[in-house]
């Protein structure tokens, strides 16, 4: 059953005071976006705390960010999320906020790609981050460009974090698994290092996700993608076992990796 104006707006509400309550935004940090159709979207105004929010302060706008109703003035972070809604039109709701420890991954270069927490690689895999851009500006949204197609969560380089759903539920919760993995990933590095799922077990998890078909889109395992390059990590658990059975099938340095590359160009080239 479609949700009223008014029942949308107290959500986007709820969602603001559930960041702010988190601690996952500051001051008058973060946005929240809703879709109602392809011209129609309501979001949050700039400059307001998301944990002084209430429905009347929301507003509507079109595709291109024009106020059609409201007394405030739309996010200054709109463009990114308008840019999100062209691109994937599965999406619904767009959360973006600044989870100090995830946001503290971008600010110190450490990717959160290591795959720690089954519920993690389920629903978001790694998450990719994007370059640096100013806020407000098209920086932002164009620095999603290489990730919008097999993502739902995002970092942004010394700001913070962009997640995305077919719903505002599904997009709030991506945004708290991100923190949370973040925040393992953190403590498992103090009490002195991770020990990643191998990946057999990653296999695994991605035919369960499969079977479980868990909605969203997902990148894929990159362990996976690096096979047989420098970045290959599948022998990288704390003892320094090798716990990739794959590996010992696949090139072991990028060396032969192009080698396996040639040949095979080679071959098809010779019509093999
Ligand atoms: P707005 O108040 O304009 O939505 O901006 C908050 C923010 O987090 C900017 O990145």
């Amino acid at each position: 059953m479609q949700k009223s104006a008014y029942e949308i707006k107290k959500e986007i509400c709820e969602v603001g005071h559930k960041l702010y309550d988190k601690g996952f935004v500051a001051a008058n940090d973060g946005n929240i976006s809703v879709k109602v159709n392809d011209n129609e979207f309501y979001c949050t105004p700039t400059g307001v705390s998301k944990g002084d929010l209430t429905p009347d302060m929301i507003i509507k706008i079109d595709g291109t960010g024009k106020k059609l109703e409201g007394k405030l003035n739309p996010s200054s972070e709109i463009k990114m999320h308008l840019r999100v809604y062209k691109e994937r039109p599965d999406v619904n709701a767009v959360v973006h906020a600044h989870p100090p420890i995830a946001t503290a991954f971008t600010v110190a270069g450490v990717e959160l790609d290591q795959y720690i927490l089954p519920e993690a690689v389920l629903t978001i895999g790694n998450v990719p981050t994007c370059e640096y851009g100013t806020p407000s500006t098209m920086e932002i949204p164009d620095s999603l460009m290489p990730y919008i197609q097999k993502h739902d969560a995002f970092l942004l380089k010394n700001h913070g974090a962009l997640t995305i759903g077919f719903s505002l539920q599904k997009a709030q919760f991506v945004m708290e698994e991100v923190e949370f993995n973040a925040k393992i990933c953190k403590y498992a590095r103090e009490l002195g290092g991770v020990e990643e799922i191998p990946c057999e077990q990653l296999e695994k998890l991605m035919e369960l996700r499969k079977k479980m078909q868990i909605p969203g889109r997902h990148p894929g395992c990159k362990r996976c993608a690096n096979l047989g390059t420098d970045k290959c990590r599948c022998k990288d658990n704390a003892k320094g076992e090798h716990t990739c059975t794959c590996h010992s099938e696949k090139p072991a340095s990028s060396q032969d990796a192009l080698i396996a590359e040639i040949t095979k160009k080679v071959l098809s080239a010779l019509g093999h």
